[in-house]
């Protein structure tokens, strides 16, 4: 079966998507950290047009709890995590053609199979037939709150003011482009997030999934 979480930065999707692969044994996509690493890469390679990336893309790892992410035979999972490279992905991930390529790349990585995918459009634009279809939301202030705890764990470091102002920012950004806006699809359970720890969150999908297998 395939699972779709779909949310914006700090609805807790990554964080429940893991959780939740991890609980059913199935492979997780995290399509924002593919999107980061053709990020990255554009920004390494200094290349003109982001589309040319697919003529060179990376390796990306479908594992359960895991997304690993490779590049010229070297792991650079663990370079993504920056708001530079996050507003780089916003911004390539406004241009349709890219869209759609980077979409029928998730396609042919994931095939039949099953799988947990977290993103932005995965329940309406990536596997728009799964049939489970769960979209995250949070208060901006308690994303903001999150996402900062998460970039100083990883050593980075976060100010709260800044961080509120890009999550606003990248929201505008991702919500007004004019093709593929980001909304949930019609189909889509809307979960906030905002009081419940992710366990909470998890429980409540895998009562879902069972209804629905
Ligand atoms: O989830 P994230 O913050 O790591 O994603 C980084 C950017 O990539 C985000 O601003 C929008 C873009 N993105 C997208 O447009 N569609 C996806 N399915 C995943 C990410």
């Amino acid at each position: 079966m395939k699972i779709a979480i779909d949310g914006p930065a700090g609805s807790g999707k990554s964080t429940v998507a893991r959780k939740l692969s991890q609980r059913l044994g199935l492979p997780y996509l995290n399509t924002g950290l593919v999107y980061r690493a053709f990020a990255y890469i554009y920004r390494e390679e200094g290349l003109e047009n982001p589309i040319l990336l697919f003529e060179n893309p990376p390796l990306v790892k479908i594992l359960p709890a895991e997304t690993r992410v490779f590049y010229k035979g070297k792991d650079i999972s663990q370079l993504l995590g920056s708001e530079d490279v996050g507003k780089t992905a916003s911004e390539i991930a406004s241009l349709p053609a890219f869209r759609e390529r980077i979409n029928e790349f998730f396609r042919s990585l994931v095939g039949e199979g099953q799988v947990v995918a977290e993103g932005r459009d995965v329940g309406t634009h990536i596997f728009p037939d799964a049939p489970v279809k769960i979209f995250l939301t949070a208060s901006a202030e308690e994303r903001a709150r999150r996402r900062c705890e998460q970039l100083m764990a990883q050593g980075i470091p976060a100010n709260y003011q800044e961080v509120l102002r890009a999550i606003v920012e990248r929201d505008e950004r991702d919500k007004n482009r004019p093709l593929y806006p980001f909304r949930p699809a019609e189909d889509a359970i809307v979960i906030d997030t905002t009081s419940l720890s992710p366990e909470e969150v998890v429980e409540k999908i895998l009562s879902l999934v069972k209804e629905r297998v």
